[in-house]
């Protein structure tokens, strides 16, 4: 079973859609150990709670400064014992120790087609206003592995939603999450899980790509 900790810093829904794809059965051989926040009062944690698993936050506000608050993130996190890091919707630079600690085992959703709309700033609805903004036809969503530059890390999986006419950054970041994010995140977990991908040499690999070598 793979020990997984999901990072969420909000509401919560990708964390529900991983919740129940591994309530399902479409999500197997996981075991969710974890849910950690950066915010105290997040419906994530509910959510969590809710599902019987341990759910804790970590604050920045409860820490002098910026290196505390990383060294009690990855404390944290370390005590999980997790084999995989799931951010699901988690708003905070992911510490270099961390990074290097879990490299290859740490993944993100993000709610653009990247690389367009993502990387500083691009982060919840912003990516949406600024995708409307700009115009396209199309967004969608990626997972992806993280490494050090923010959204660069090889990407696992991606789902074009289309935009409609009269959409608001509200509507449309609705649409994406239903369309592709609560599909694209457990999926990519239980690939994971399962052996069908990972992260070697900076690269995405799937197992029929290993294969083939
Ligand atoms: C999701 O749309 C996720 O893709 C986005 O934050 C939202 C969290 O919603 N993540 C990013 O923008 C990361 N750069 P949720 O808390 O309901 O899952």
């Amino acid at each position: 079973m793979l020990r997984v900790v999901v990072l969420v810093s909000g509401g919560g829904t990708n964390l529900q859609a991983i919740i129940d794809a591994v309530a399902a059965g479409s999500v197997t051989n996981v075991e969710l150990v974890g849910v950690l926040s950066n915010n105290k009062t997040v419906k994530s944690l509910e959510r969590a709670r809710k599902a019987g698993i341990p759910a804790v936050s970590v604050s920045p506000k409860d820490f002098a400064d910026r290196e505390d608050f990383h060294r009690a993130l990855l404390a944290a996190v370390d005590g999980f014992r997790p084999d995989l890091i799931v951010l699901a919707g988690f708003l905070v630079a992911v510490p270099r120790q961390m990074l290097q600690r879990y490299e290859g085992r740490i993944i993100n959703i993000h709610p653009s087609l990247i690389p367009s709309f993502c990387g500083v700033g691009y982060y919840g609805l912003r990516v949406h206003e600024r995708a409307l903004e700009r115009g396209v036809k199309v967004t969608g969503a990626t997972v992806h592995f993280v490494t050090e530059g923010m959204d660069e890390g090889p990407i696992i999986a991606q789902k074009a939603v289309y935009v409609e006419e009269g959409d608001t950054p509200e509507i449309l970041q609705r649409r994406v999450m239903e369309q592709a994010e609560w599909v694209l995140l457990p999926r990519a977990i239980d690939d994971i899980a399962n052996g069908r991908i990972r992260m070697e040499a900076g690269k995405c690999v799937s197992t029929r790509q290993v294969e083939a070598r």
